[in-house]
C-alpha cells in the first residue's frame, strides 16, 4: 500500500496507460480522480473500482486538458471529493503521423495543445493545492520520442521533447515546496494509440526494442506508481525510460 491515504488525479485515465495507472494507484491505496474526455469509459472504470473495493476509490471528471477552466475544475473535484491532492499524472495525449510539409497548422496546434499546453495547465492548477499540504508528486507522460526523433512525427516529438525539458525546469522550480516533478518515457506500448499502425509497421517497431515486444500499460503504471510514492523521495527532474531498451541502441 505505497500510496495509502494519497489522492491522485490521472489525466487520460479512461484508457491505455492512464487506466492501468488508475488501477495500480487504487491497488496501492490511493483515491483517484479519473480525468478524461472519454466519458463513458471513464464513468464505467470509476463505477467498477468503487464496486470492487466497496468504497469510494475513484470519481470521473470530464476534462479537456487543453482547456484551462476545465483543468481548474479537475483539481477542485479532487479537493471537493477527497479533500486534498498529492499526485498528478499528466498522461492525456494524442498522436499524429504526417510529413511535415503536408502537416496542417491546425493539426500541429491540436497536438501541442493537448500534449504540451495540457501538461502546463494541469500542473498550474495543481501546484497551489499541493502547496497547502506541504508538497506532492507530479509525473508527466513523455515518450522515447522526447529523446530521439522519428520521421513524420514533428508535432508529437516537439510536444514530448517539450515535456521532457519542462519536467526538469519545474523540478528545479518547486523542489523547495516539497513538490517532485518527474516523467515516464515509454517506448511503444500496446494501447489503442497504436490502433492505426499496420502489421508491417508494428513488426518493424517491435524489432527496435531489444526486449523484443511492445510494453504493456501495466509496466508503465508500475514505474509511475514508483515515482508517485515516497520510495522515490530523492528523485526529481528525472525522465525514467520505460522502453524495453529502445533508446539504448
Ligand atoms: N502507446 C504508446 O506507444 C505510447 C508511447 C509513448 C508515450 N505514450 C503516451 O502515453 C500517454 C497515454 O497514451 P495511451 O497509449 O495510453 O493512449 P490511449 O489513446 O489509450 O489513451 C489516451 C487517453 O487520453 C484521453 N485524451 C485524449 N485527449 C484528451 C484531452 N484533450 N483531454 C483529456 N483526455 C484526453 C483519451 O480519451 C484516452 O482516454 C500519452 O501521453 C501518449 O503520448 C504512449
Amino acid at each position: 500500500m505505497r500510496l495509502k491515504d494519497k489522492v491522485a488525479v490521472v489525466t487520460g485515465g479512461a484508457s491505455g496507460i492512464g487506466e492501468a495507472a488508475v488501477r495500480d494507484m487504487v491497488e496501492e491505496g490511493a483515491r483517484v480522480v479519473i480525468a478524461d474526455i472519454s466519458d463513458e469509459s471513464g464513468e464505467k472504470l470509476a463505477r467498477k473500482l468503487n464496486e470492487d473495493h466497496n468504497e469510494k476509490k475513484a470519481v470521473y471528471c470530464h476534462v479537456d486538458v487543453s482547456n484551462e477552466e476545465e483543468t481548474q475544475k479537475m483539481v477542485k473535484t479532487a479537493e471537493r471529493k477527497f479533500e486534498r491532492l498529492d499526485i498528478l499524472f499528466c498522461n492525456a495525449g494524442i498522436g499524429d503521423i504526417a510529413m511535415t510539409d503536408e502537416l496542417k497548422l491546425e493539426k500541429w496546434q491540436k497536438v501541442i495543445d493537448v500534449n504540451l499546453t495540457g501538461v502546463f495547465l494541469c500542473i498550474k492548477a495543481a501546484i497551489p493545492v499541493m502547496k497547502k499540504t506541504g508538497g506532492g508528486s507530479i509525473i508527466n507522460c513523455a515518450s522515447i520520442l522526447g529523446h530521439v526523433g522519428q520521421a513524420q512525427t514533428a508535432s508529437y516529438t516537439a510536444s514530448k521533447g517539450g515535456v521532457v525539458n519542462m519536467t526538469r525546469a519545474l523540478a528545479a522550480e518547486y523542489a523547495d515546496e516539497g513538490i517532485r516533478v518527474n516523467a515516464v518515457c515509454p517506448g511503444y506500448i500496446d494501447t489503442p494509440l497504436l490502433d492505426g499502425l499496420d502489421e508491417n509497421m508494428k513488426n518493424h517497431l517491435i524489432s527496435r526494442h531489444p526486449i523484443g515486444r511492445f510494453g504493456t500499460p501495466e509496466e508503465v503504471a508500475k514505474a509511475t506508481t514508483f515515482l508517485a510514492s515516497d520510495d522515490a523521495s530523492f528523485i526529481t527532474g528525472a525522465n525514467l525510460l520505460v522502453d524495453g531498451g529502445y533508446t539504448a541502441v
